[in-house]
């Protein structure tokens, strides 16, 4: 292996540890940051990101509010418990964990939010301050990714940036986010003609696609920055039993030999997501005050 491994436990860590510090001066000041998450069902893996949520919430010294609403929630229960937490002046940020049921339009539900409020920065005006360089709360994955990228490169400025992925959660946010940061930014997706070739341009190729090592070392230029933000689940027959293990969108045993730094999954983006969604706690606690 020739790349760097870029250390998102680490990054993660160091990101709650200033923001931790930063919410102490504010709770000097009789300011305590509260984040409140809304889980809508049973969805496993849902459950344990918000349990994660909620502990690093309380470690970085913010207030966190659980509400958990049954699988059958109607909208309107949705929709009024988010405007009650949007009335209340205890709650800074707002995070409707999805997927939500199938009954129920994601749309409407992160529409209702404060946008001043909306941490997840999934809010029509969010993005639309996003894409048009005004201040915005960003969405959290994303964010992070730019933050590793920086990390390789401080100055982002001229590269040829390739995501690979156009969600409106990370795909889209994070090539507004490279541009912002001056890259030249092509968003590929499932009709790309010649995904391999187009790849291959990325000095920085963000990989946000959600299929298990899709990208192969060949579609990497020598050198380049990886950023995996896929988690994929896949089964691990070495281990036996049945078991299995988290992958990433990219292959990172190939992958690792070709790029000059990588990400790995797990320990890659994934905690970089939860520190900036403290961040954006943080700022939304701040900028409402100011
Ligand atoms: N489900 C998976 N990731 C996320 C996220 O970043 N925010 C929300 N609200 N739901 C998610």
């Amino acid at each position: 292996m020739s790349a760097t491994v870029v250390d998102g436990n680490a990054q993660g860590a160091a990101l709650r540890a200033r923001v931790a510090e930063a919410v102490r001066g504010l709770r000097a000041r009789g300011v305590t940051p509260g984040l409140a998450v809304v889980l809508v069902g049973e969805d496993p893996a849902s459950r344990v990101y918000v349990k994660n949520k909620s502990a690093r919430t309380v470690e970085a010294g913010m207030r966190s509010f659980d509400h958990k609403l049954p699988a059958d929630a109607s909208e309107a229960e949705i929709l009024d418990l988010v405007r009650r937490l949007n009335a209340d002046e205890a709650v800074d940020g707002i995070l409707v964990q999805l997927p939500l049921p199938p009954h129920i339009a994601p749309a409407k539900v992160l529409l209702a939010i404060d946008p001043a409020k909306d941490v997840d920065g999934f809010h029509p005006v969010n993005a639309g301050r996003l894409a048009t360089g005004q201040k915005a709360l960003v969405p959290c994955t994303p964010l992070g990714c730019v933050i590793l990228a920086k990390s390789v490169h401080p100055s982002l400025a001229g590269m040829e940036a390739v995501v690979v992925g156009r969600s409106n959660i990370v795909g889209k946010p994070v090539a507004q986010l490279l541009l912002a940061e001056s890259c030249t930014v092509t968003i590929a997706h499932s009709r790309t003609r010649d995904l391999p070739a187009v790849c291959r341009r990325a000095d920085l190729l963000v990989a946000a696609v959600g299929r298990p090592e899709m990208i192969r070392g060949g579609w990497i230029k020598p050198g380049a920055t990886v950023i995996d933000v896929g988690i994929n689940r896949v089964p691990n027959p070495a281990a036996g039993d049945g078991k299995t293990k988290l992958v990433g969108d990219v292959a990172f045993a190939e992958a690792a030999e070709v790029a000059g730094a990588i990400t790995p999954v797990p320990g890659g983006v994934g905690p970089m997501t939860i520190a900036c969604l403290l961040r954006n706690t943080l700022q939304a606690a701040c900028d409402r005050r100011s």
